[in-house]
């Protein structure tokens, strides 16, 4: 029998939601997230509900179907923000504690995280 792609192993869209939601909650309450003035002022703006939403189906392609991300690459969307390296690993730290809040396994943890990391580079420029 083929291999389960990721995103069925994560458990689908409604655990992708679920996990982006807890962290993306915890990003916004997180002090040390709202040090970098471009940073605070957006988590102030409300525009929360809609980064949700695109960030699960960044997270649904990369685990592999159904959905297509169609928005901004990770350069333009997050040039504004000048986020930091170490700020980039916090939100590292919040995406793993979000993973494990719901019990994924250390694979498919690993999995998440490493897709994650590989955009290091084009998220950060702070
Ligand atoms: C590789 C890691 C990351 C991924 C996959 C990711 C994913 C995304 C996606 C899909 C969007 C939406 C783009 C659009 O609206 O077209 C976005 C925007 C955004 N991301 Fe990230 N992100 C990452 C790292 C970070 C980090 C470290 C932060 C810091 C808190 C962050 C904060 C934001 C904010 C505030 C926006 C909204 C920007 C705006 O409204 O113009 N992201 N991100």
């Amino acid at each position: 029998m083929a291999e389960q792609s990721l995103y069925d192993r994560l458990g689908g869209v409604n655990a992708i939601t679920q996990v982006v939601d807890r962290f993306s909650d915890e990003i916004i309450k997180n002090p040390k997230l709202n040090v970098n003035p471009q940073l605070a002022k957006w988590n102030q703006s409300g525009r929360l509900p809609a980064l949700k939403f695109m960030r699960t189906l960044w997270v649904c392609e990369i685990a592999g179907w159904p959905f297509h991300y169609t928005g901004k690459d990770m350069h333009s969307a997050h040039e504004n923000l000048h986020l930091t390296s170490d700020e980039f690993d916090k939100v590292g730290k919040e995406i793993a504690a979000s993973l494990g809040y719901f019990g994924v396994p250390e694979r498919e943890k690993g999995e998440v995280l490493g897709a994650i990391i590989a955009h290091k580079g084009q998220v950060v420029n702070g």
